[in-house]
């Protein structure tokens, strides 16, 4: 028994003997089947890397089966579509069309991968020349909020006629979730969930995500319609909201930077939470163990224990392929 020490131990550290007590009494357990992992699809055969993003990258829509299949085999059970398309317009036509990039990319993956949870971003960002989340009058440059619940509510239906599987609106545009309930369930897709970006902060940390979706906007900012990060009680305003208009799951955004808005909305509402690891907290970790200043899947790991243990159902992470490789 010359292992113990002579002094008494804490019971804590009693508990934290030997790894096989360690795992017995762990608190949280982090699984591949928590995560979510965002892609961004593209027209044609090229994939285009992503250069803030290392390991990431715009698929080709004709490369998107065989990538969709790598991506089921790691046991990933959740996607997240980001469409870019062709050709961008004040109104981001292109998601309104059934021919759009979206709608393309949603029937492909589900007729490749059924079973495959597919969750589709449906923000105007992403379509528009001007790369903001709303129409914006072409006068005044205000944000109309009005036209963009009505394409909020088009869009919704089209991806959900494709075939996705839920929606996500990451736009903070007011009334977006009420607007998208009601067009999805006029349309009969009443078993379609909206997984709202409910308390999304103006962060810094989008920068890479902006290179990929090619996405920032070309005027202003967007600190009208995205969170103060100062704040935090405005988040429990903004996911009250969500909820009252029917929001099924509530996104905190980003995640690392924002674990006490995670530990409130755990404590305030019942729905699940999402949390999601952005670009910028990808890059920055992607960044130091490209330098061998920090072991990569540690801190990924440690990253993830930080958002469960905060209250975080589920994590929406460029990692999930890796964490499925690293767990295989
Ligand atoms: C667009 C959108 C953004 C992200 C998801 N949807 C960027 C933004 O709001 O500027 C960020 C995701 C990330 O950084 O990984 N509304
Ligand atoms: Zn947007």
């Amino acid at each position: 028994m010359t292992y113990f020490p002579a002094y008494p131990v804490t019971r804590p550290r009693r508990l934290r003997r030997t790894p096989e007590m360690r795992e017995l009494f762990q608190e949280t357990r982090l699984s591949v089947s928590d995560l979510i992992y965002p892609i961004f699809v593209r027209n044609g055969s090229e994939n285009k890397p992503v250069t803030s993003m290392p390991g990431q990258m715009q698929i080709g829509l004709n490369n998107l089966e065989d990538e969709i299949q790598r991506i089921e085999q790691l046991g990933i059970k959740a996607i997240m579509l980001f469409g870019i398309p062709e050709k961008k317009d004040p109104q981001g036509s292109d998601n309104l069309s059934p021919d759009g990039i979206a709608p393309r990319a949603i029937q492909l993956i589900k007729k490749t991968c059924p079973s495959l949870t597919l969750i589709s971003d449906l923000c105007l960002c992403d379509y528009s020349d001007h790369g903001h989340c709303c129409i914006v009058d072409p006068v005044n440059k205000h944000f109309l909020n009005e036209p963009t619940l009505n394409y909020l509510s088009k869009a919704a239906v089209i991806h959900a006629q494709a075939g996705s599987d839920m929606i996500a609106p990451s736009g903070m545009i007011d009334g977006m979730v009420s607007a998208i309930r009601a067009g999805l369930n006029e349309a009969q897709f009443v078993y379609t969930p909206i997984m709202s970006y409910s308390a999304k902060y103006a962060s810094a940390l989008y920068a890479p995500f902006r290179e990929a979706a090619e996405c920032a906007p070309q005027f202003g900012n967007r600190k009208n319609y995205q969170m103060d990060p100062a704040n935090s009680r405005e988040a429990l305003k903004e996911m009250a909201l969500d909820v009252a208009e029917g929001a099924d799951i509530l996104i905190v955004k980003p995640a690392t930077f924002y674990l006490d808005i995670i530990q409130s909305a755990k404590a305030n509402f019942e729905v699940p939470i999402a949390a999601y690891q952005v670009s910028g907290e990808y890059a920055m970790l992607q960044a130091a163990a490209q330098n061998n200043w920090i072991d990569l899947k540690a801190c990924v790991t440690e990253s993830f224990f930080a958002m469960k243990r905060a209250g975080a159902n589920n994590i929406i992470t460029y990692f999930a392929k890796d964490f499925a490789e690293w767990n295989s």
